[in-house]
Formats: structure tokens, sequence, C-alpha cells
């Protein structure tokens, strides 16, 4: 035994680890290694947070917007000064670009300031979504993501697993997020302002989608907030009469036009008859036994309208095979964001054809579009 293992201590294979100058413990040299690396991705882990939290700095300051309207790129001295802070943080504004650019929310160049080359700063595709004044800036969803109101009910997901709250949000902030979002005004725009700027990503792809829209005349958008995603298909679709079905405080007094009109109601009660139904991230904020009923309320709507109608599904579909591991990761947050805030959550799609066959509908297809989301056809 003794032999063999000074023969691992010499091949290197094994290290003697001295405890208190008594020789009491062998590990492999690469149990060692494993172990360390085990640490590193236990911390990576810990900390991802602080990239959600940096990025979110980012996006206060304003820092997309101000690389942008600088030109090409900005060098760190002529950030600091852009940002109006004193110089003394210039280390820290370094020391939080360093972070940004390893997570690939900008890039860096070299460029000649004062007759020496300095690093400066670009953006890359991902801060471009986060330009305010682009019609995709998708900045309202980071605060709103990250805004403590959204954060905190994450702090409570152990309580909920053991207890009986419907939902860990409710621990958190004593309602359900629907009331919590019909009472506090200000989460409220944020809110569904997040959800507007996710809609309009739609802009960039709904014309390749012609074949979805064609033939119908009639179009209700269950659940479609303030009507950012029926207003694109109403202008992409003229002869489309697109109306948007949501909680009345969330359609009051909206701006209707000659083909887009808001009804206040509840999709649980009443969807009126129409060709076609989208609903939009809507099926993954319910349970099961929710989304059946909701599907049963589309399937009556389209059904009393006469032959012909369908139901449109814009959602994630989880699907880990095909997916990069990226993707799926987003995808797997959103799923835990939705069980901690609404007790909903992300499907595959055995999962959705289960709810459409027990809601009554006979045949469906799936195809994955834009990045995160899949667009779904379910008819009765
Ligand atoms: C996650 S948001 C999606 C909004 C929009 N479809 C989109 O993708 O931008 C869910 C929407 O469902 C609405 N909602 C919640 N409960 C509802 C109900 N019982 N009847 C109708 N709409 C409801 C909310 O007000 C909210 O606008």
């Amino acid at each position: 035994m003794r032999d063999r293992l000074e023969d691992r201590i010499c091949s290197g294979k094994a290290r003697l680890i001295p405890c208190n100058k008594v020789i009491c413990r062998v590990m492999d040299q690469g149990a060692i290694e494993s172990s360390f690396q085990a640490q590193a991705h236990l911390y990576k882990h810990m900390f991802n947070y602080i990239g959600s939290m940096s990025l979110k700095c980012a996006v206060q300051l304003g820092i997309p917007d101000i690389v942008h309207s600088h030109g090409e790129s900005i060098a760190l001295s002529e950030l600091v000064s852009a940002l109006q802070i004193h110089p003394a943080k210039t280390n820290c504004v370094y020391r939080l670009m360093r972070m940004l650019v390893h997570s690939g929310f900008f890039g860096t160049t070299k460029v000649h300031e004062h007759d020496q080359k300095e690093e400066a700063y670009v953006l890359t595709p991902s801060s471009k979504l986060l330009l305010t004044d682009k019609i995709n800036c998708l900045s309202p969803f980071v605060l709103e993501v990250l805004d403590p109101i959204s954060v905190n009910p994450f702090h409570f997901l152990g309580d909920w697993i053991k207890g009986d709250k419907n939902t860990a949000f409710e621990i958190a902030h004593s309602l359900s997020f629907w009331d919590y979002v019909d009472q506090n005004l200000e989460f409220k725009d944020l809110f569904h302002e997040a959800m507007a700027r996710d809609s309009q990503m739609m802009n960039l792809v709904i014309k390749d989608y012609k074949l979805i829209f064609e033939g119908l005349s009639s179009l209700v958008d269950v659940g479609g907030g303030r009507g950012c995603i029926a207003k694109i298909i109403s202008k992409a679709y003229p002869h489309l009469k697109c109306t948007v079905l949501d909680l009345p405080h969330v359609v009051a007094n909206l701006p209707e036009s000659e083909n887009l009109n808001f009804i206040g109601g509840d999709m649980f009660q009443y969807i009126p008859s129409t060709d076609a139904i989208l609903m939009k991230h809507i099926l993954h904020d319910w349970s099961d036994e929710d989304c059946i009923k909701i599907l049963k309320k589309c399937r009556e709507a389209i059904v009393r309208n006469g032959a012909g109608g369908k139901v449109i599904i814009i959602d994630v579909v989880i699907n880990e095979k095909n997916d990069k591991h990226e993707l799926t990761e987003a995808k797997l947050f959103i799923d835990m964001l939705m069980m901690v805030t609404v007790n909903g959550r992300e499907r595959n799609e055995k999962d959705f054809g289960k709810l459409f066959v027990e809601a009554g509908f006979t045949h469906y297809n799936i195809m994955p579009i834009f990045g995160l989301k899949s667009i779904m056809e379910v008819y009765p």
C-alpha cells in the first residue's frame, strides 16, 4: 500500500497534505483541481446577480446612449466626463466597463488620445438593444425585471416551496402580482412599458408571417396589454380588425384607430367571437388548470364565430435538446420568474400539446421563430 502511494506521489498524481505536521490526508491531483473548479463554478453562480446589477447600472447611467451619441467609440476619460461624475470615480467606471465588456455588452478598440493609444468602448448587438431612441429599446424591460419589486420575491422562494401561499411574490408583497400591478401606478407603468418593448421586437418579423394572418378578417389579442403588438399587426394588415382584450384598468382610455379597439374584461369569463385569437406571453402566466380554462374560452369564441378559426400563441417553448445552452438558460430563468411571480411556467412541446388536447383542440403546429419565442397555431 505504502509503495503504491509513493509511486503515485512520484508520478505527481497524488499529493500529501500536511495537517498539524501529521500527514493525514491524501488527495488525487485531479480531485484537487476539480474541487477548485467546483469552487469557481459555485462562486460564478453565487455572484451571477452582480452581472445583472452591472447591466442595470449601465442602463440607469445611460451608458449605451452616451457611447452611441459620442460616435463610433468612446475613451474612458470621455465616458467619465460625459457621465458628469467626479474624476475620482474613473477607476470605478473602468471596472464597471471591464465587467460589461466581459459579459458582452460592450467591445473595446484602441483610439489615439493625446498622442497615446487609449482603450475605447464600442456598442455590441446586445447594448444596441438598450438605446433609448430606438423603437426596439429593451431598457425598460431591464429596469422592470431588476426592480426590487420583481427581485425581492426570490428571497422567499424556499418559504413558498415549503408553505401554502399562492406565490412567492405574494409572500414578499402581500398581494398577488396582478393586484400589485393594479394598485401601484409607478410599477404598473414600468411593467406595461416592459411588455410593450418586448412586443415591439415583433415588428422585425411580423411581415414574414403573412401566411399566419392571411385570410383572417378579425383578431382578438387576449391579454394584449396596452396594445403594442395589436398596433403592429393592425398596421401591417390593415384589412384585419384587431381588438385588444385586457383587464379594464389596463385598457381604460387608450386611443383607438380604424381597425384597432380595446375591450376591458376578464378572459376567464368571456372572449368576443372572432376569426382568430392571439395570446402572447399569456399561457406562461398560468397553471395548467387555468390555461385549459382560458383555452376553452378561446375555442368557444372561435367556434361561435363560424368555421375556420384558430388560436395563435406566441410563447417560450423549452427545447433543451435543440437549443444552445445560453438560450435554454434564458428560458429556464424566465420559467423561474414565472413560478416566483405568478405561479406560472414555461412549457415544452409535449406540455403544450397536452393543454391543447385537454381544451378540446384537434391539431396544432409549432414554429420556433425569434430567439426565445415560438409561434403556435392551434385549431378547434
Ligand atoms: C405578461 S403580460 C403580456 C402582455 C402582452 N400580451 C405582451 O406580450 O406584451 C399579461 C397580460 O395579461 C393581462 N391579464 C391578466 N389577467 C387577465 C384576465 N383575467 N383577463 C384579461 N387579461 C388579463 C395582464 O393585464 C397583462 O397585460
